[in-house]
């Protein structure tokens, strides 16, 4: 997919793999300056496949679910590139195969997956979104999910983070709209990485992933560029008139019930 954002600069969080990854390398290919954010070290590793293709990457490590280093990172990424112009929030995590009930769930993992896949949304959004008011101009994305729309079991933190930050992206949408800046999310449904092959994407629990893709109409789960191209075409100017809207790219999982029955 091909749009314009040739002079724009963009700040991807979570972009040292899987779906951050190929967004940050997605903008760099159609002309943005990329603030690649994460946790861990292998960001510099997105920036190098940037360079690598021609495009230009600077690396930003920090934890989103750190408010006062999430502000002084977006200080620095401006200090060192220009003002953001692209903010996709993507970071997140799940509980991984360490799934329990509500009444078993622990505050500890209630409180880490919070912490980053809310708080973090709202920190990172805070401080990029007051710079974009003051030059009335910008956008932002944020990476749902459907289990935001849908929950499904053992999941509840998860499930509940993603429907807090999806209302979060319309309601910031309606505050900073009039300063001609925009807010949409994207809800993927089930993607291909690294993450989720070692989970349920793998011979040994295949019985998983089928009884998983046959609640999806296209049969299969989607690949991170399916995703990537959804946040290119927010991001872009062709999507000058939407705001406050969630993209959901899933193969039809949330269309309806998706088996006979
Ligand atoms: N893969 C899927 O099927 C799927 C489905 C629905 C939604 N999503 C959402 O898409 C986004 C990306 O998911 P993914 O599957 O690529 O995950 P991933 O685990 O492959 O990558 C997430 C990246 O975020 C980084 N990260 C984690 N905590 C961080 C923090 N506190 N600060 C900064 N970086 C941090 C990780 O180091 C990692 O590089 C997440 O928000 C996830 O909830 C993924």
């Amino acid at each position: 997919m091909k749009v314009d954002l040739k002079g724009r600069t963009a700040l991807v969080t979570g972009a040292a793999a899987g779906i951050g990854r190929a967004i940050a390398l997605a903008l760099a290919e159609n002309g943005a300056v990329i603030a690649v954010n994460d946790i861990s070290p292998k960001g510099q590793d997105t920036c190098a496949s940037i360079a690598a293709a021609g495009g230009q990457a600077r690396f930003f490590r920090g934890n989103v679910g750190d408010a006062a280093k999430v502000n002084e990172m977006v200080h620095a990424v401006e200090q060192q590139l220009s003002p953001i112009d692209i903010l996709v929030n993507n970071a997140g995590v799940n509980t991984g195969k360490n799934r329990h009930p509500v009444h078993e769930f622990e505050d500890e993992e209630w409180r880490r997956i919070l912490g980053i896949d809310l708080d973090g949304v709202f920190y990172c959004s805070r401080v990029v979104s007051a710079g974009m008011v003051k030059r009335r101009r910008g956008t932002i994305v944020n990476i749902g999910s459907v289990l935001g729309l849908v929950p499904i079991r053992l999941q509840c933190a998860f499930a509940a983070a993603k429907a807090g930050m999806l209302h979060f992206t319309r309601s910031h949408a309606l505050e900073v709209g009039p300063y001609g800046v925009r807010v949409n999310a994207v809800a993927p449904g089930s993607i291909l990485t690294e993450g989720t092959k070692s989970l349920f994407y793998n011979e040994e629990a295949r019985r998983l992933s089928e009884s998983l893709i046959s609640h999806i109409p296209l049969g299969r789960p989607g690949e991170t560029s399916d995703i990537a191209n959804a946040v290119l075409y927010l991001a872009s100017d062709g999507a000058a008139y939407v705001t406050g809207h969630v993209l959901v790219v899933d193969g039809g999982w949330t269309a309806g019930f998706a088996r006979e029955w």
